[in-house]
């Protein structure tokens, strides 16, 4: 193979194409140089050395020219090199049960080069975090992002009584500090994961970001009409205070997206549905469709990992129960939010109204019990253990 780098300089982009071909005539071909520039064999010369390949220059009645032969470092280099699985992860194999420590933050799919640095990613197993539903679940949630600034009609005109402003408002900072749990948690879980596992890592991201815009809109509504928020209870705290401590991504998972957020979604349509005004409404809605997603989620990577490891469902059962006896001297939901609540759906003092309101209130501690029941059993407990856990969960709702 022979190339004519004409005027070009080595040290100019002249390297690249001694190098492209070198590649292409592979080892048992030589390659020949030729070029105008005055430094063409002194440079050509110094980056043989540089590189490990072979370097003769020829000048007789034939041409002046160097002699090039590919030398065995590149080769050597890569010998030891590594494909990380495979991109596509609907090939089979494409995501492996236990990805190396090595392969760190290289894409999944890559060749990677031996001698890397080991990574410590402690959720490095794949039954423990996979679900082959991430992928289409993270590209949903990526199309269903939405702008807090036009996705609410922060402008509409309304008018409400002092009291249900203030109830509004009391609700909103409850759902505000629950909403910052739901973005601690998967924010922690995910910065420990290997990321082999891309698409899970991705769904979490996501499910991070909707949660900042949680924490976005419900602050912003408390604040529409008023110029502080509202109460924050100790035993609110200590209920989501066991829940951002809890270690293990199983567990946590099961207590936030499938007991919690599963029973913030009866919540959050109840509150779209009894809102005094368009702007609650909105942001009630969005955070509701955004949950389904979260919750959709727990539910997939957790149904296979009890598929894969049926000793998980005494772990779950026991975690519920261990919670439950932390929390037992706590108060449970607020006062004010459950009286907050209560206004909200009766919409007026007006005795008969309140009646109603107690009414809905007691229905949607039903619709919560019953659902989170109905998701216990969809992922493969009995009856009994569904009562149980769901009888046990936080009467904070997260
Ligand atoms: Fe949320
Ligand atoms: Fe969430």
């Amino acid at each position: 193979m022979h190339v004519d780098l004409e005027d070009l300089g080595v040290d100019r982009g002249g390297a690249l194409i001694v190098k492209r071909a070198l590649r292409l005539a592979g080892q048992a071909e030589e390659v020949t140089v030729a070029g105008s520039h005055p430094d063409l064999a002194t440079h050509l010369r110094a980056w043989c050395r540089a590189t490990g390949n072979r370097f003769e220059w020829v000048d007789n009645s034939s041409g002046r020219y160097a002699r090039i032969a590919a030398g065995s470092s590149e080769v050597q280099r890569w010998s030891g090199a590594e494909r990380a699985g495979s991109a596509d992860p609907h090939e089979a194999q494409a995501v492996l049960e236990r990805p190396s420590r090595r392969w760190g933050l290289a894409g999944r799919g890559a060749l990677i080069e031996a001698g890397s640095p080991e990574f410590h990613f402690p959720l490095n197993r794949k039954a423990d975090v996979w679900s082959p539903d991430a992928v289409r679940m993270y590209a949903q949630a990526a199309a269903a992002q939405w702008d807090p600034a036009t996705a609410v009609p922060w402008d509409a005109k309304f008018d409400l009584p002092a009291e249900v402003e203030d109830a509004v408002v009391q609700i909103m900072t409850y759902l505000i500090e629950n909403e910052t749990a739901a973005l601690i948690v998967p924010s922690r879980f995910l910065a420990q994961m290997h990321p082999h596992f891309r698409e899970v890592m991705q769904v979490l991201a996501v499910q991070a970001a909707d949660e900042a815009r949680h924490i976005e809109v419900f602050t912003r509504r408390a604040l529409l009409r008023r110029r502080e928020l509202g109460l924050s209870t100790a035993g609110g705290q200590e209920s989501l205070h066991t829940l951002v401590n809890e270690p293990d991504f199983a567990i946590a998972s099961f207590l936030l997206s499938v007991l919690g957020e599963g029973t913030f979604l009866s919540l959050l349509w109840f509150l779209e549905r009894y809102a005094p005004d368009p702007v609650t409404a909105a942001v009630c809605r969005l955070a509701a469709q955004d949950e389904a997603r979260h919750v959709a989620f727990g539910m997939s990577h957790l149904r296979e990992h009890l598929q894969a490891e049926p000793s998980l469902r005494e772990t779950l059962i026991n975690a519920v129960r261990r919670r439950h006896e932390a929390l037992r001297h706590t108060a449970g939901l607020n006062a004010e939010v459950f009286d907050s609540l209560v206004l909200l759906a009766a919409g007026s003092w007006d005795a008969a109204d309140i009646r109603r309101g107690q009414d809905a209130v007691t229905a949607l501690l039903q619709e919560m019990d019953a659902s989170r029941k109905g998701r216990i059993r969809k992922l493969g407990f009995n009856d009994v253990d569904a009562e149980e856990m769901s009888a046990l969960h936080t009467r904070n709702f997260m």
